[in-house]
């Protein structure tokens, strides 16, 4: 399987991309992003661009692949409408219809979160712009699309997120998170089950497009 992973630096990324090198029956990834993943492996390429939204000088290298998992993704805390709409919605959409053309045959897997809101009319504006962003990426034309809402995600082997306070929550909240993966795995995933859990859907499907923290780990 070739694969494709969008926000391999971020703290969900890095979780994805460490599965992936592992998985044997992953042979190619290909990272894009704004920085190096800082990892070296035969099966790694990867493309360092600052323009998330035009794809055609490089889609000669985007073809042939068979699964994107898409990890770039910001909070909307501290973040105004309009730029959490553009990070969320505008690059999201611009880098799956890219894909979806030039792979049909591609399963595109995607991260939400929990409480994305599928209705994109209720009052949380965050779970709006995920909610619109999940159903047009279920209206392209890929193999299949799946989309992951995970609530708490456990960082594993190393893994950090790139938001300073974020990173600082999952210190403080480590053992409570351990302990809470084991009493109530319903609400709580880790990176190394999201990776794994995305390359599973890739190679064999799902039967429901959406997946929250439960159907991840049950993977
Ligand atoms: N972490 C959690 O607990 C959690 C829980 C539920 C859902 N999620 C969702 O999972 C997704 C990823 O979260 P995360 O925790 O991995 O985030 P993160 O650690 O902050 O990483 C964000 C990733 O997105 C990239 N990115 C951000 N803005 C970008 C831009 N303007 N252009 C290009 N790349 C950009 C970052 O690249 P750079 O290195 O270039 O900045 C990085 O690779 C998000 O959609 C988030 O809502 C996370």
């Amino acid at each position: 399987m070739k694969v494709i992973l969008f926000g391999a630096t971020g703290m969900v990324g890095q979780g994805v991309l460490r599965e992936c090198l592992r998985d044997g029956g992953v042979t190619q990834v290909l990272v894009i992003g704004r920085s190096a993943a800082g990892q070296r492996d035969v099966k790694l390429t990867e493309i360092i661009r600052d323009d998330f939204l035009d794809y055609s000088d490089i889609e000669a290298q985007l073809a042939g692949f068979d699964a994107c998992f898409f990890c770039l993704g910001v909070s909307s805390v501290g973040m105004d409408a309009e730029r959490y709409r553009h990070l969320t919605y505008d690059i999201t959409l611009a880098a799956a219809a890219t894909l979806a053309r030039l792979n049909p045959q591609m399963v595109f897997v995607y991260v939400t979160g929990a409480g994305t809101d599928s209705s994109e009319q209720g009052r949380v504006r965050w779970a709006r712009v995920k909610g619109k962003t999940e159903n047009d990426l279920l209206k392209l034309p890929f193999r299949a699309a799946y989309m992951f809402r995970p609530g708490a995600i456990q960082p594993l082997h190393g893994v950090r997120s790139k938001a300073a306070w974020v990173q600082a929550i999952y210190v403080a909240a480590a053992p409570l998170l351990s302990w809470l993966s084991r009493v109530a795995p319903k609400y709580v995933t880790t990176t190394e089950q999201m990776g794994r859990a995305m390359i599973s859907v890739a190679r064999d499907g799902y039967p429901k497009p959406v997946l929250e923290s439960e159907d991840i780990n049950r993977l």
